[in-house]
């Protein structure tokens, strides 16, 4: 099964697509992740992508593409996997499906995880993230068993550098310019399902399960 999540920073992307990634046996790929990988490592990516995440600007196409379509060339991606946070311009949308084309392969669903913007600042000002392991909590919806502290691997939780509420309305207005026509896109092409992200994270995950199948 091959999978897509859109939605709005924030909208709970990451957080669904860890659980369908389990539930599901399949990779969970973030570029998100992917950069933030890079630039705890110091390497080159990292320092490129860093300017423009810091900033709530999206990390050019170039930069982006070529990432994603040798990842899911991985063996580990050979029975399907679920993307979160790309494509989000419509070139990576195209991108996208000309390799997939060319690999005879499709993407199966396009989950719009919706919510409006009105919750979103709340959400991501509470907002916990591990750096060392990806894991994200929530200080009121989704707290970690030891505040401040990542349940998985232990690591000090932080606040995304990117969190910063001017920089969480920049990214918002992004997502509208860039990220929201690919809903047209994915609904042209067919795939397309939406469901309410303002629900409990259970719930949603159920609405979920519900498009995908047990
Ligand atoms: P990325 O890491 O992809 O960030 P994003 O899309 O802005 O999404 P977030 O990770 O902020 O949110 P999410 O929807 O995953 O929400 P989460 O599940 O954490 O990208 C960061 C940056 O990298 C971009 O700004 C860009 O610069 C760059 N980048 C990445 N991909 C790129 C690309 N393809 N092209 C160009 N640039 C790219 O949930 C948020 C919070 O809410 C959590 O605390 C969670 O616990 C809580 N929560 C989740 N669901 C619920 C619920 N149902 N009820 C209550 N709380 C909930
Ligand atoms: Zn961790």
């Amino acid at each position: 099964m091959k999978i897509i999540m859109l939605g709005a920073p924030g909208a709970g992307k990451g957080t669904q697509a860890k659980k369908i990634a389990a539930k599901y046996q399949i990779p969970h790929i973030s570029t998100g992740d992917i950069f933030r990988a890079n630039i705890k490592n110091g390497t080159e990516l990292g320092k490129k992508a860093k300017t423009y995440m810091d900033q709530g600007l999206l990390v050019p196409d170039e930069l982006t593409c070529d990432l994603v379509v040798d990842r899911i060339q991985q063996p580990d991606a050979a029975n399907g996997y679920v993307l979160d946070g790309f494509p989000r311009t419509i070139p990576q949308a195209e991108c996208l499906t000309e390799a997939l084309n060319k690999l005879g392969s499709k993407v199966d669903y396009a989950i719009d995880v919706d919510v409006p913007d009105s919750n979103i600042v709340n959400r991501m000002s509470g907002r916990r993230a591990c750096l060392k392991c990806g894991a994200t909590y929530h200080v009121v919806h989704a707290a970690p068993k030891v505040e401040g502290v990542c349940d998985t691997c232990g690591e000090k939780l932080v606040l995304r550098d990117d969190d910063q509420p001017e920089t969480v309305q920049k990214r918002l207005n992004v997502y509208h310019e860039q990220t929201q026509p690919l809903i047209d896109y994915y609904t042209k092409e067919g795939i397309l399902k939406s469901v309410d992200g303002t629900k409990d994270l259970e719930e949603v995950f159920a609405d979920i399960v519900a498009i995908l199948g047990e």
